[in-house]
Order: structure tokens, then sequence, then C-alpha cells
């Protein structure tokens, strides 16, 4: 495909900065001769300066965006994570306000995007490989995570490969940069945001979030690379079309290998639905180095020289009063009485407490069903679901309305053991209220 007008541009206010666009061996079907791939926000294209290849992206509309008056001191924050074997460099950020495009350079990768190697290739992603790839991606973001630098967009195309099949994060900050509203409302589907992330396509009330969002992502990216037929199986309503570019393609005589129990678990810390509750990226990175210890599985990448995070980042706490205030805004203070429902029926309950760091602004409830008193923790994202004030009548259901049998709670009566496991479903929706708590977690609200 030979350059559109606007091609000749791009090219031209480059060339002004000194970069040479790459035509030769540079083809990517259906866009043009130097384009390496199309994003949320612009192209992406392959240039040379002074004889280094860059991957220079180009976001349109530019002055709707943060980054036309990106601070210094942000920048400044970007380049504290320059250097490390596993985040994309970044190279110059320039503005282009003729055209209203916004130039971010950075450190080019040869070895295309793990989505296009999951789909293309799935038979290499062996658990030895798996565990490698991870364990570099995880201390890439711990890394960050300890500059106090957020990702917010991971997913595989945000994951490039190097020929050895080093995996390099791309896009850190980016979000930051262009503004996390634009970003929600340019990606559209949301697939690898944690569940406490503001989106723009619902109004269901969110919590705060912190570096666990990042984490939960990343437990999606490992469930990506251990699905056997489908990137984004937990995504049960992409098109038919759509969903082919995600497919796995095997093939003849390849076949998915077997997991360890240690590495699907992991997958599960990573991404469970209470922020204060994943594993963060610095312990994934020091489990994933035990594991290989204890049950080693060949693969060059553990000889890849890497820079370790000295350890996770600080855990942060919002005030009473803010998580208080963000429980009462989504209608829940605490000390209101309330309807939750567990194991299909909705019983009756009081908000006892409002959580500041597991996940802030959560609602702890007790409740008691047939059994006696129990607690819950209950999301901010889970009140529509999960909670109604307790006057509701479930609609067309007031004559044969199952609530729990007592009527009120006599704090001495409580149930104090231990709740070990989550029992609770609701029906139809096929979502579960996994945040039944033990007693024994309640100091770390
Ligand atoms: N630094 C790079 N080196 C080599 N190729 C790159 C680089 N950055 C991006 N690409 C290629 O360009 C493609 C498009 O990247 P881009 O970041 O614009 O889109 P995306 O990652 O799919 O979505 P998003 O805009 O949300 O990040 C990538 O999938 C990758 O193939
Ligand atoms: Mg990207």
């Amino acid at each position: 495909m030979s350059l559109q007008p606007s091609e000749i541009d791009v090219e031209h206010f480059l060339a002004q900065k000194g970069y040479a666009i790459c035509k030769h061996k540079v083809y990517v079907p259906g866009l043009s001769t130097g384009v390496l791939g199309k994003g949320s926000f612009g192209s992406v294209y392959k240039a040379t300066k002074q004889g280094m290849p860059w991957a220079v992206k180009r976001m349109e509309n530019a002055s709707g965006l943060a980054s036309a008056g990106l601070t210094q001191k942000e920048v400044e924050t970007l380049r504290r994570l320059d250097g490390h074997p596993s985040i994309i460099s970044l190279g110059e950020v320039f503005y282009e306000p003729s055209r209203d495009w916004v130039f971010i350079v950075m450190e080019f990768v040869d070895g295309g995007d793990l989505l296009l190697g999951l789909t293309k290739k799935p038979h290499l992603f062996d658990e030895a490989l798996v565990r490698g790839m991870m364990f570099h991606i995880s201390c890439g973001l711990a890394y960050a995570h300890e500059a106090c630098v957020l990702h917010r967009d991971l997913k595989p195309e945000n994951i490039l490969l190097r020929g050895d099949m080093l995996p390099k994060i791309a896009d850190f900050g980016l979000a930051r940069i262009v503004g996390i509203n634009y970003c929600q409302t340019a990606v559209g589907t949301p697939q690898y945001m944690a569940p406490e992330v503001p989106r723009a396509d619902s109004h269901a009330p969110s919590g705060m979030y912190d570096f666990p969002a990042d984490v939960f992502s990343l437990g999606l990216i490992l469930r990506d690379m251990l699905s056997e037929s489908t990137c984004m199986e937990w995504r049960l309503d992409i098109p038919v079309a759509a969903a082919e570019r995600f497919q796995k393609w095997w093939p003849v005589g390849t076949s998915p290998g077997k997991q360890t129990e240690t590495i699907l678990a992991l997958q599960r810390e990573a991404s469970g639905e209470v922020p204060g509750d994943r594993i963060t990226a610095y312990q994934l990175c020091i489990e994933l180095q035990e594991l290989q210890k204890t049950n080693p599985m060949p693969c060059n990448l553990w000889s890849v020289q890497t820079k370790m995070p000295a350890g996770p980042p600080q855990r942060r706490m919002v005030s009473p009063e803010d998580a208080a205030e963000i429980a009462a805004r989504n209608g829940f203070p605490k000390g209101s009485e309330v309807l939750i429902f567990v194991n299909d029926k909705w019983c009756e309950g009081i908000v006892e407490e409002i959580s500041t760091s597991r996940c802030p602004g959560a609602a702890q409830v007790l409740y008691e069903d047939d059994d006696g008193e129990k607690v819950a923790l209950v999301c901010p994202w889970q009140f529509a679901q999960f909670l109604r004030p307790s006057q509701w009548q479930e609609p067309g259901r007031s004559t044969n309305f199952r609530r729990s049998s007592s009527s009120k709670r006599s704090r001495s009566s409580r149930r104090t053991s231990a709740l070990s496991t989550c029992k609770s479903a609701v029906s139809g929706a096929g979502r579960r209220l996994s945040a039944l708590m033990r007693r024994d977690h309640l100091a770390t609200m």
C-alpha cells in the first residue's frame, strides 16, 4: 500500500526530527509501508535515526490529550524506568500542532507482540517458557511499581517480544500520558481491566485503584498464556468475527502440555476479585524464582540478566473518612441495615465496617443465614449485585420473599468460627460473591 497524504506529512515531520521511516521489509497487510501496527490512539512506524531503529507512535487528536502538555516531571518519572531490560524505553516525545499529532519515540523490538505469539505459535508457550517470561514481565512491573508508576493498560498487545522471547512491556505510563479517561473511551472494551478500575461503559460504582489493578491484568495475561484454545477465554461476548483474532492455532502434531498446580494457583492469586488479596508483582517474581528452584524447567530466559526490584510497593491505605465517603456515595455507609444476596437468597445484615486497605470503600457485612452469623466483604462494584437497602422488596416476589430466618442479630450470639470457602452464588448471573471472609482476616481490612 502506497503512502497516503497524511503519511507523507508524517514522513516530513519525522524527517525534521532526524527520523526516516523504514519502507523496506516493514509491510503489514492492510497498512501503509513502514507501519508496524495500529492501536487505539494511532499508528506505530518503524524509523531509523543515525542508524538506530526506533518505533514511533503517532497519536491523533492530541490537543485533547494530556500528553500535549506532558510535564517534565512525568517524563522524568517514565525515564526512571528506562534501562530495565523488560520495559520498552522511551525516546523523545514531540507535538506537531499543525496536524494535532503527538509522536512518542520508543525502543524498537523485532519479535512481534505477545498476542501474535500466543495465537500463531501457541506450541512454543509450554510452562517452562511461560514461567521464564512471567518472571521477566513481573520483574519489570515490580520495578515500575517500586518507582510508583502504574501501567494501567497491560494486555498481550502491550507485551513485545525480542527474538529470544524476552518480553518487554510497552506503553508504560501511556494511560497516564494520555489521561485515563481518554484511554477508557478509546479502548472501549476493557477486557483486561481490574474490577475496581472505573469504566466508561458502566454506571456500576467503582473503588479506588492502585498497583493491584496492574497485577490483575498481569494475571489475565498469564491466563492467556496458559489457556488451550483462545486468549480472553473469560469474555463470552466477543462477536465471532472478532474472536478469530484471539484463537490459538495449534500446528498439526502439537497440543497443549500439562501445567503444574503452582502456576495455576499463581494465576488465580494475581487475578482475585479483592485488590488487597492479590499477590504483588514483586512476590510473583520471587515465587516464580522459588518454583524454578524446587521444580526446575529449562528455559534460556533464566540466564538473561534483569534488574530485580528491591521489594513490593508500600501498601497504601485510604483514610477512614475517604473509605466511608466511597461507601456512602455508593449507597451503603457504615451502620446501614441491608439485604445481602448469598446462597441464592437475600439475608438481612448490617454494614459493620468500611475497608480502608484490602478494598477501600468495601462494606464488611455481618449477616445471618441458616448456620448462624457470618461476615462478607462486598466490594463497591459488587454493591449493585449483592446489596439492597433493608426495606427493599424483590420485584414480583413480595409474598414469597426468602429472607434469612433471623430478623435481628445480637452481637453476643455471633458465630466466630472461620469461613474458609465461599459457597454463595448468584443464580442466573453465574457470578460468585467471592469476598466472603475469614474472621481472622478482619484485622487487615
Ligand atoms: N516498540 C515497538 N517495537 C516494535 N513494534 C511495536 C512497538 N510498539 C508497538 N509496536 C507494534 O505496533 C502495534 C500497535 O501498537 P499500539 O501500541 O499502537 O497498539 P496496541 O498495543 O494494540 O493498543 P494500545 O493502543 O491500546 O496500546 C503493536 O501491536 C506492535 O505490533
Ligand atoms: Mg500498545
